[in-house]
């Protein structure tokens, strides 16, 4: 025994020394201290020696299993410094692409919107989304009790204020801090207390746009959207003025263009119509300039508001609203 102990402890080194990666470091350690390992023999035949032998084997073995598990623990270490144990980086790899982000559909539509009224020397404009009841109805001549509240009726949060339901506000605001003449567009969220579903959401983005000077006209109210719709929907885009109603223009319309499907033929997309409407505008309505103390009659103006979710279901054919808001990267990597 003390033979075979003798012969363990000379070798072990350079044995060690030829193990090169983890797998064979652990069977090398398997067959000294494993369940059948040569030490363990010997532990395991200790009890047949008569008492001096037990004290001298046994105080061996104790040495010799105590410098293998050291041994063993340090050739492990500076295999992996080396990168060889098996477990350690392989830098050679090919590695994770990280995945680079793009812009919201949204974003790059509304981007286009506003270059192209910056283009025509349009500024660009924000205001709240938390409004009181003063800027979102009544200096835009919304009268508590009138029905026309009830098209634009949104949250209330608390007392007079509430969640802007479009971005008409901000005309009165900047018109309070601005004398003409101007020309701003107004991007930014609005709320309506709609159910959601694939032509509804309860916010939603919208463009205003506001010009007042003192020879405004709907001519130039025409000639600005026309350009803007050739530009954004293509130079065979064509444009028309439906009669309509709002409180804060006089005369409004809600404008159409030529269905960019079936170019006005009439199509699915345009429900055979031929037109798809795009925005309301109108002539600034007089009593606004009124909230504002502009003087009387010196100044005309126009204002637009559109509706971005609108445009990009039509500029890109999406047809469920709730898509932009779902976070799907399957929609979302398609732009
Ligand atoms: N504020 C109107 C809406 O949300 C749109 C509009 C803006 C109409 C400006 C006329 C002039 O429907």
């Amino acid at each position: 025994m003390l033979g075979e102990l003798q012969k363990i402890k000379e070798t072990f080194d350079k044995d060690l020394e030829s193990c090169v990666d983890l797998n064979s470091i652990n069977l090398f350690r398997a067959g000294l201290i494993g369940k059948k390992g040569r030490l363990t023999e010997i532990i395991k035949n200790i009890s047949s020696l008569n008492r001096e032998e037990k004290v001298k084997v046994g105080s061996l073995v104790n040495e010799l299993k105590h410098e293998i598990e050291l041994g063993v623990k340090a050739r492990i270490k500076a295999l992996s410094r080396t990168g060889a144990s098996g477990d350690s980086i392989d830098v050679t790899m090919p590695g994770v692409a990280s995945r680079i982000g793009r812009k919201h559909p949204l974003t790059v539509i509304l981007k286009e919107i506003v270059d192209i009224f910056e283009d025509m020397g349009f500024g660009v404009v924000e205001g709240p989304e938390i409004e009181t009841e003063y800027y979102n109805f009544e200096a835009l001549n919304i009268p508590k009790d009138h029905p026309s509240r009830e098209a634009f009726d949104t949250f209330y949060i608390e007392g007079t204020y509430l969640l802007r339901s479009h971005t008409s506000p901000v005309q009165v605001r900047f018109m309070e801090e601005n004398k003409p003449p101007f020309r701003i567009i107004v991007p930014g969220r609005v709320y309506r207390p709609d159910a959601t579903d694939a032509s509804h959401s309860f916010m939603f983005h919208q463009v205003e746009g506001l010009m007042v000077g003192e020879d405004i006209s709907l001519a130039d109210l025409k000639g600005v959207l026309e350009i803007f719709s050739k530009r954004l929907f293509g130079k065979a885009t064509r444009m028309r003025f439906r009669p309509h109603f709002f409180p804060f223009t006089e005369p409004s319309a809600e404008v159409d263009i030529s269905c960019i499907i079936c170019g006005g033929a009439g199509c699915r997309v345009c429900s055979n119509k031929g037109w798809l409407e795009v925005l309301g505008a109108g002539m600034v309505n007089p009593k606004v300039f009124k909230y504002v103390k502009y003087g009387h009659e010196k100044y005309t103006g126009f204002a637009f508001g559109m509706g971005v979710e609108r445009i990009a279901m039509l500029k890109y054919g999406i047809d469920d609203i709730r898509l932009f808001f779902e976070n799907d990267f399957r929609f979302l990597r398609q732009f």
